[in-house]
């Protein structure tokens, strides 16, 4: 069963038992823990309890809490009937499983889409609403539809008027709008919906997030165009955390992407409240992520501190069905910072981490200017299910090594490499070997990304997890994010490199405490 009563029921439970007939406040929340003991289930990464979890959705912060809604099947491990279900949390980091956000009605099943708070009340469901865009899938007609919460996301209610946008003439796919308040000064302000429709972007412009007018495109002919276009985002962030502002334009892409499958692009540029405008040609493709399983990002909106973070699906729909999981299939990137940075190439996206995962860590082991050479032992003491590892390597002269870097996971025949190509100058993870790999002939592979030394260093930040190993390089400007499906035995961890020798400037690794996951469905209308 992956149900066990939580410490907090069972301290709630002795204290009315002591208590005998007095009165006892019954505990804030009450819940079950989801047992973190099945194979392949992530101790620190949000995962869907039981069945079938795709993109995430309505990803909003109101009075305290992170909503986390997303793409979900209650019915089987594989992709079906798509509901919204619902997660929350105070700090990103531990989270509380709610009962299923949005169910499928008359109109269809309900597809991606985002949450606004409606702070002005424009349309009119009352004070500080959330308002739900979603997509209504009515067996592949695909049209835009509004629910709203008036109780912090634990009831919904659909809007009489859905759908509030119908596809435009001849426009099949039309999905997953991403909804924001756009203002500038001096002027009144508008609501703002991109919607993905096929190999474009479509903007619409709203004073009540109830009528919709369109007010522009982008896309067609930039970037890559292989594949379906999906879930786009759309936010604004400093240059170089200045007073120089950018927009970037996420976009799902259904194939092609760098690792093989879906992946995700963006785009730089600017938006004046009506469309966007790309800063680079249409040949420059920019990818968010190299690696085969960060899907349909999403950031949230109205963060506390103006931080712009986001996750992901952690899949790849070209085999995202076949993954080895039991009785769950889905789980999401860890929430990461979003930023943008100048580099030679131009204004690019960097994504770090949340400082917050920061209280995951436990046992540390740290090493400072080290020598390593072909055989190195540094690392035959550490071993580890779920790790952090920094690393700051300096690279004086490129003849010494060929590449270097980690393997984790490791076991017999086993193993997932994070090296760096000196010669060639590139990042890659190979999860050839890195456990049940079997399920699809797509995922044994070698993903491998362009990245330059800054000054001679090479930076690696590593999150490995029961399933997962994301990589951020050179603080976040290269990214892999991947699934890995390892024996349950294959804990050790190695410093490796080809060549005579690579200096270390520093290590830290630090075993990453599992994180609590509740679940409380008491709030359950069905
Ligand atoms: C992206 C996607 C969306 C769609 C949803 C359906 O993964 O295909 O375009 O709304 O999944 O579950």
């Amino acid at each position: 069963m992956w149900l066990k009563l939580t410490a907090l029921m069972l301290a709630a439970a002795s204290l009315v038992v002591l208590a005998g007939c007095a009165a006892v406040a019954p505990p804030t929340v009450a819940g079950v823990s989801l047992a973190l003991d099945e194979p392949f289930r992530p101790q620190y990464h949000v995962s869907v309890p039981e069945n079938w979890a795709n993109d995430p959705n309505g990803l909003v912060y109101y009075d305290g809490e992170y909503h986390l809604f997303y793409q979900h099947n209650p019915d089987d491990t594989v992709w079906g009937p798509m509901h919204w279900g619902h997660a929350v949390s105070a700090d990103l980091v531990n989270w509380i499983h709610l009962p299923i956000a949005l169910y499928p009605d008359e109109l269809g099943t309900i597809f991606s889409g985002s949450v606004v708070i409606d702070w002005n009340n424009t349309a009119g469901f009352g004070e500080e609403a959330m308002v739900a865009l979603f997509t209504h899938n009515d067996n592949g007609r695909q049209m835009q539809s509004v629910a709203y919460s008036t109780d912090k996301g634990r009831t919904w209610t659909k809007y009489e008027g859905n759908p509030v946008l119908e596809p435009p003439a001849n426009i099949r796919n039309f999905r997953d709008p991403k909804v924001f308040w756009y203002e500038t000064e001096g002027e009144a302000g508008h609501w703002v919906m991109a919607v993905s429709a096929g190999n474009i972007i479509l903007f619409f412009m709203s004073d009540d997030l109830l009528d919709w007018e369109s007010s522009g495109g982008f896309g067609l002919t930039y970037g890559a165009t292989c594949g379906v276009w999906e879930t786009p985002d759309l936010f604004e962030l400093p240059v170089d955390g200045g007073t120089q502002m950018r927009w970037a334009l996420a976009v799902a892409i259904g194939g092609c992407a760098p690792a093989g499958g879906s992946g995700i692009q963006y785009f730089v540029g600017d938006f004046d409240g009506e469309t966007f405008v790309s800063e680079n040609d249409k040949e420059t493709t920019l990818w968010a992520d190299l690696g085969s399983d960060f899907y349909a990002p999403q950031s949230w909106s109205d963060t506390p501190d103006g931080r712009r973070i986001w996750l992901a699906w952690m899949n790849n729909w070209t085999y995202a069905q076949h993954i080895p999981t039991s009785t769950w299939r889905g789980s999401f990137s860890v929430p990461r910072e979003v930023s943008l940075l100048t580099t030679p190439e131009g204004i690019r996206l960097v994504q770090q981490p949340i400082e917050e995962l920061g209280q995951l860590r436990g046992e540390h082991w740290e090493w400072r200017d080290e020598v390593v050479g072909p055989e190195s032992d540094l690392l035959d003491e550490v071993r580890g299910e779920t790790v952090e590892i920094v690393a700051e390597f300096e690279i004086e002269d490129l003849e010494d090594s060929d590449r270097f870097g980690f393997r984790v996971r490791t076991g017999p025949g086993e193993y997932t490499t994070i090296g760096y190509g000196t010669k060639a100058r590139t990042l890659y993870v190979d999860r050839a070997q890195s456990g049940d790999v079997a399920f699809h002939p797509a995922f044994a592979a070698i993903h491998t990304a362009g990245m330059e030394p800054v000054d001679g260093i090479v930076k690696l930040h590593i999150l490995v997890d029961r399933s997962s190993v994301e990589v951020f390089g050179n603080d976040g400007l290269v990214v892999f994010t991947e699934r890995i499906f390892p024996s349950s035995e294959s804990l050790g961890l190695e410093l490796f490199l080809d060549g005579e020798q690579v200096n270390l400037n520093a290590l830290d690794i630090w075993q990453l405490e599992p994180v609590t996951f509740l679940v409380d469905y008491s709030g359950d209308p069905e």
